[in-house]
């Protein structure tokens, strides 16, 4: 065993995004690439000297390797012990559960959430702090800084650690704990949830189909709907994670899960539908022949919390990223509780959670949660969902109906155009930013413009700001156009448009959403122009 202080240099680019430093496969894998931003964290966090972490990712091509150097490189800085999942396996939510469980000094995430796997396709490394949540920007930006000025890293020679099973050894001086991964978590989701009755619900013979998409959910829906909740074996398809997600894009949108959808829109189709995405904090929902948006998934959770023994008690508040439908805004409106409207992005939801100032917090890209952990949850939702159908019984589309009799309908899409050349989309984009202040009472395919602006928040916690986070241009009536440039992608430059219309019902609640949403998908092309100016005639992904 020898220590080693390896010599380097600062390498370009790893700024991390929206959610952790996100590359191409085999820029991870390049000389120091992994090993300077790994040293980076340490560095920036006051170093790893007698500190615990936890670590464990989606199982994706390069884990396993990278997991061994950051274990070396932790017994190298000091770290006391790393507690890491069997064969360095952990879901975002349950490495969150486990940070705060444990009271560790944050972990490491490998994964690139729902972006392929493989040699030739998506790595990424994400630092989550001491609440179990994904550092906020002052951290990642002192991450940035670091990478820019690193000189030095420190590795241990010495032989792999053992993930294959639990147990606790050494490498050198520190500890390295293999725990199951799945166990913690399926126990926090018992204190949560009314098991008793989504057994009996299982019973009466309600068909689920679960598509862990070949990502890291399987064993954890297997573990909790299948040997914990009675459901029929192969409840849980796609089950066993592998390094390439069986060439899934592990991604739990109608585009990437159409197996899912094709399954869900036949007329014998289950009763509850649900997939998850790479790391296993992204839920998609569906009942028989019905797709629940993420936006209208969030207002329905947030309206029927209080049926699941965890939430009995009733929510603090509610928080939504910006772009995402304001259907939670009228949910929280009417049962009078906060609302928040924070940037794109997890790490923005951790301080107003610690603060007690909301429970359950959601974003338009197929992700929610509540302050269990620091992350969003995939199987949670589905839980939740599940406790709800339970209660209720009645089935999917019933309480959608219901929903939306009630609140209104949010009509709601995104419209993604992937991988363009990074100098067109920010043409776009600034000319349109440019344009914001002359905006406000003008009319667009018959809709008057009432604001538009470039969206910054101010935390209300510790008064921490951030601008530049979506062009944002809003109509009479609430219908609304967003704009912004993808912080997770790993090629070109991706704008997602967002589009939003409201209608208060009776009439008119049924309608397709593309459909509704007509005027203001020609809206956003009159005042952008996406799609000449990008030369694409439509985008790349709906959601
Ligand atoms: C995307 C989603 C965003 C989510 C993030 C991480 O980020 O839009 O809501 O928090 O992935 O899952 P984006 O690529 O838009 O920056
Ligand atoms: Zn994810």
């Amino acid at each position: 065993m020898h220590l080693n202080q390896v010599a380097t240099q600062p390498i370009e680019g790893q700024k991390p995004g929206t959610s952790g430093l996100r590359k191409k496969t085999k820029v991870f894998m390049g000389p120091h690439y992994l090993e300077n931003f790994v040293q980076a964290i340490f560095d920036a966090i006051g170093g790893a000297t007698g500190k615990t972490f936890v670590l464990g990712g989606d199982g994706r091509y390069f884990s396993h390797e990278a997991a061994q150097v950051i274990l070396r490189m932790a017994a190298a800085n000091g770290a006391a012990k790393v507690i890491v999942g069997q064969g360095a396996l952990l879901s975002t939510p349950a490495a969150s559960n486990l940070i705060r469980l444990f009271r560790t000094d944050g972990g490491i995430i490998l994964s690139a959430s729902h972006n392929p796997g493989g040699h030739d396709e998506d790595f990424g490394v994400k630092f989550n702090t001491p609440n179990g949540g994904p550092a906020p920007e002052a951290v990642t930006e002192a991450i940035f800084a670091r990478t820019k000025t690193i000189q030095q890293y420190g590795i241990l020679e010495t032989v792999d650690a053992d993930l294959s099973g639990p147990g606790v050894q050494r490498m050198g001086d520190m500890v390295v704990e293999v725990v199951d991964p799945v166990a913690d978590y399926a126990a926090l989701m018992e204190t949560l949830f009314d098991f008793g009755a989504i057994r009996e619900l299982f019973a009466s013979g309600f068909r689920m189909r679960f598509d862990a998409m070949n990502a890291v959910t399987g064993p954890y829906a297997t573990e909790v709907l299948e040997n914990r909740l009675g459901a029929p074996k192969g409840t849980v398809v796609h089950g066993a994670p592998l390094p390439d997600f069986g060439g899934m894009h592990p991604d739990p949108n109608p585009t990437w899960a159409h197996e899912l959808i094709a399954e869900m829109m036949q007329a014998d189709a289950p009763d509850f539908g649900a997939a998850s995405d790479g790391d296993g904090d992204r839920n998609m929902v569906l009942g028989r022949g019905v797709y629940v948006s993420p936006s209208d998934s969030l207002a329905v959770l947030a309206a029927n919390a209080h049926l699941a023994p965890g939430y009995a008690g009733g929510l603090k508040g509610v928080a939504r990223s910006m772009p995402t439908s304001a259907a939670v805004d009228r949910v929280a409106d009417a049962m009078g509780l906060p609302k928040y409207e924070t940037p794109t992005g997890w790490k923005f939801f951790g301080n107003l959670m610690d603060a007690d100032r909301v429970t359950l917090c959601g974003e338009e890209s197929f992700g929610n949660g509540s302050d269990h952990v620091r992350e969003k949850d995939g199987l949670w939702a589905v839980l939740l969902w599940l406790n709800i159908l339970a209660v209720r019984k009645q089935s999917v589309g019933e309480i959608m109906a219901d929903h939306w009799n009630r609140y209104g309908r949010n009509y709601y899409s995104r419209h993604d155009y992937e991988a363009l050349d990074a100098s067109t989309a920010n043409v776009i984009m600034g000319d349109l930013r440019a344009r914001l202040d002359t905006l406000p009472g003008s009319t667009v395919e018959g809709m008057r413009i009432s604001s538009a602006d470039d969206f910054a928040y101010t935390d209300p916690v510790d008064g921490s700001q951030a601008t530049g986070q979506g062009l944002r241009i809003v109509f009479d009536g609430g219908s609304r156009i967003v704009l912004r440039i993808s912080g997770t992608g790993t090629e070109g430059a991706t704008i997602r448009l967002y589009l939003e219309r409201y209608v208060a019902g009776p009439e008119g609640l049924g309608e397709e959403p593309q459909k509704a949403l007509a005027p203001v998908i020609r809206a956003a092309e009159t005042l952008t122009g996406l799609r000449e100016r990008s030369g694409r005639s439509e985008p790349d992904v709906v959601t």
